[in-house]
């Protein structure tokens, strides 16, 4: 996986755009159109009290998700990036892509504050590595740094 090249166009596309929708619509074409093995990758965003669907790229997908269902929401709620093997043995997982089989959602955290996840699923079991979370993680570093929330 060359996360040197998905990293560096991560700044580069970031670096003089401060939009945050605009620059969750080109990470998450990046992301999907660069890594391997991947049948969704996009970004929900906390609105009230819920995950709403943001910028994504893949087969359509649920737009509303609560704080604590689905990966995406234990995510939310733990503020931590939650690493899933095999989606279909975490219980309440939300079935969007019925190709996916492993996901990786990572929460988006600025000062403090919930902003929303990014979500990224395979059909692949086991798809996702300790170095994808790494880097995966860097990438939103990168967008909550060059955006305006
Ligand atoms: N699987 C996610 C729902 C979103 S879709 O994968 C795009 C979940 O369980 O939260």
């Amino acid at each position: 996986m060359n996360y040197t090249f998905i990293l560096n166009m991560a700044r580069n596309l970031t670096e003089n755009e401060r939009d945050f929708i605009a620059n969750c619509a080109n990470l998450s074409s990046l992301i999907f159109n660069n890594i391997e093995d991947l049948n969704w990758a996009g970004f929900y965003l906390l609105k009230g009290n819920k995950l709403i669907l943001g910028p994504f790229q893949g087969q359509t997908a649920t737009t509303s998700i609560e704080i604590g269902k689905g990966v995406c929401g234990a995510a939310a709620r733990d503020r931590s990036t939650h690493l899933i093997p095999d989606v279909h043995k975490f219980p309440g997982h939300i079935a969007c892509d019925l190709a996916s089989n492993s996901e990786i959602v990572i929460p988006l955290i600025k000062d403090g504050r919930l902003i929303g996840v990014l979500d990224i699923d395979s059909p692949k079991l086991d798809r996702f590595t300790n170095e994808d979370q790494i880097n995966l993680e860097k990438v939103v570093e990168i967008l909550l740094e060059n955006s305006e929330i």
